[in-house]
């Protein structure tokens, strides 16, 4: 029987799908979802939900003491947008958070710890194309030094105490069910909505900046993937590098005209665009394929479908 797992930031647009995934597939008691608010009613409808502050040692403490918590998800940040309008405040919760998480298991009350890193990681002096898990890492947003920072604490714990920390380095996520918090791929999910309401787009990018995307159902399945994986089979610590398609707000138009013939695209690159030209452009995830079989299935095409199939039933 899986023990009970406990996820922070449960209401954002990862954690929505991945505690909806998870009460599926261990039952919705074993899965407590928790946040610093409410969330979709959906969600809140579908198993057990606690107010909770991330960066907050003691009501962690808690509510893994209360539900005898085993594994913590944590989804809890602020995103690289948002990140770069509030330095010390996106520091603080990244990193805090991420700290109680690590020492409540090093104090032996949980075993299991899931925390996501990112794209952001690399920077300006990065290799661009097909970047390797290990390459030159200079990240020049606030968001990005906090997970380059995490990933090294992930490690350092894990060799240093045995932590069974467990990550994924996310590219930009592209979903229906819940609008993205702030990240500089957002736009890859607003132009569907943008598209459906009034056939028409203001991108935040230009129309060539090729970056690395992820249709939900693949990075939730990711995710799932890796935390039942053997520990042996785990030869990164820090995180791994995860890959599926990549493309520009030019590509993604025009996938969405082959539904949408009069959809227009304009473009009025913003803040945003510096961040994006700092990241890769596609992403050599070769060991997540050799340690625990990662495949992704969606593409461009079949995530315009699926998003606008799904955004038209709403
Ligand atoms: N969405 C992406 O494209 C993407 C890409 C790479 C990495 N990631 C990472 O995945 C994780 C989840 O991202 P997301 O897109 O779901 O983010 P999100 O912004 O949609 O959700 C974050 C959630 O955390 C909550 N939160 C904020 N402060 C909190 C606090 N102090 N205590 C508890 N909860 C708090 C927010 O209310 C929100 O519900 C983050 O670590 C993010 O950096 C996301």
């Amino acid at each position: 029987m899986q023990k009970p797992i406990l996820i922070l930031g449960a209401c954002g647009q990862i954690g929505t799908e991945l505690t909806m995934e998870l009460r599926a597939k261990y039952g919705k008691d074993a899965v407590i979802a928790s946040d610093i608010r409410e969330g979709s009613e959906s969600l809140m409808d579908s198993g057990p939900f606690e107010l909770l502050d991330a960066t907050n040692y003691e009501a962690i403490e808690d509510v893994v003491m209360h539900y005898e918590i085993d594994e913590v998800y944590l989804m809890a940040a602020m995103l690289s947008a948002t990140a770069e309008k509030f330095p010390m405040r996106a520091w603080n919760l990244n990193m805090n958070s991420l700290f109680n998480v690590l020492n409540l298991a090093k104090d032996r009350k949980i075993s299991k710890i899931f925390w996501p890193s990112s794209i952001a990681v690399f920077g300006p002096n990065t290799p661009k194309k097909n970047t390797p898990q290990s390459t030159i890492m200079e990240p020049s947003t606030v968001y990005g030094i906090s997970k380059q920072s995490g990933e090294r604490w992930c490690e350092y714990y894990f060799n240093k105490f045995g932590i069974d920390v467990r990550s994924v380095r996310y590219p930009g996520l592209i979903s229906w069910k819940t609008m993205p918090g702030g990240g500089t791929t957002d736009y890859a999910v607003e132009v569907y909505h943008k598209a459906l309401e009034t056939g028409q787009y203001n991108c935040f990018l230009q129309e060539d900046t090729k970056l690395p995307m992820m249709y939900m159902d693949d990075a939730i399945s990711a995710t799932l993937n890796l935390m039942e994986a053997d520990t042996e089979k785990i030869s990164v610590r820090s995180s791994y590098n995860l890959g599926s398609m990549s493309f520009t707000p030019n590509e993604i138009a025009h996938s969405i005209k082959e539904h949408i013939p009069e959809f227009q695209m304009d473009y009025q690159p913003d803040f945003r665009q510096q961040i994006a030209d700092s990241w890769p452009s596609s992403i050599d995830d070769s060991f997540a394929k050799r340690d625990w079989g990662w495949q992704p299935k969606f593409d461009l095409d079949s995530t315009t479908s699926e998003m606008l199939r799904n955004l038209r039933q709403e």
